[in-house]
């Protein structure tokens, strides 16, 4: 239930989910500054001040209370303790129980599932312990891969928005992927 606090790391079959360190930094701007990994996100590829930066904010972000908070994850191996990239969950609105979701891999760790299996944990997270109503992801439907995902989760496509987001010197639409808890807990 809201309020939330992230006291320990979250663990699948192969993966941990924990929150972010200064020690992850080098390997959050190993993939934050890559182009490709950047194409279909909403900021450009950061330098590495500019990725401290966002660490150090992420380390302060620890609750889900409010319109906003986050907590951003770091998604690390268990076998070899290697971190592989990161997820997030916000609070969408409190008044409407829902929570938004969001990830980025290192490209080098993607196709193996890993995606899938730390989203899977977030997906329980906002249903099982938070108990938000309703979970939700927006991607660019361009996105085959952030579509693939969603759909692998369970999300239903709800909205194509289209040319609703001036984007990268272009205009873009918007997928909006959701899922009730009562869907969650059926299937
Ligand atoms: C979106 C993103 C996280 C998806 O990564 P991904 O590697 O496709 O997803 P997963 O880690 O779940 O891997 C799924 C793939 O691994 C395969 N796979 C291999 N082993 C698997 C396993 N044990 N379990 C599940 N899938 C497995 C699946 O078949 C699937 O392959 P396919 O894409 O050919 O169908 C990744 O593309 C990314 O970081 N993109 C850049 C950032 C970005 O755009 N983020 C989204 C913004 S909305």
């Amino acid at each position: 239930m809201i309020p939330f606090e992230l006291t320990e790391p979250i663990e699948t079959e192969r993966l941990r989910l924990r929150l972010m360190t200064e020690a992850d930094i080098d390997i959050v701007h190993s993939y934050q500054s890559r182009e490709d990994v950047c194409r279909y996100l909403l900021f450009d590829p950061r330098d590495r001040d500019t990725v401290a930066a966002k660490v150090a904010e992420h380390i302060r972000h620890t609750r889900l209370e409010s319109d906003g908070d986050y907590l951003q994850l770091a998604v690390e191996r268990k076998d070899d303790g290697q971190m592989i990239g990161d997820l997030y969950i916000t609070v969408k609105s409190v008044e409407n129980d829902t929570a938004e979701l969001g990830w980025t891999f290192h490209p080098d760790h993607h196709g193996q599932g890993y995606a899938t299996e730390s989203a899977k944990a977030l997906l329980a997270l906002a249903f099982d312990t938070v108990e938000f109503h309703r979970v939700i992801a927006e991607l660019d439907p361009r996105n085959d891969a952030s579509v693939n995902l969603c759909l692998r989760l369970g999300m239903r496509r709800e909205a194509h928005f289209v040319e609703d987001l001036w984007f990268k010197g272009e205009w873009a639409d918007t997928g909006s992927y959701a899922m009730l808890a009562r869907e969650y807990r059926a299937s």
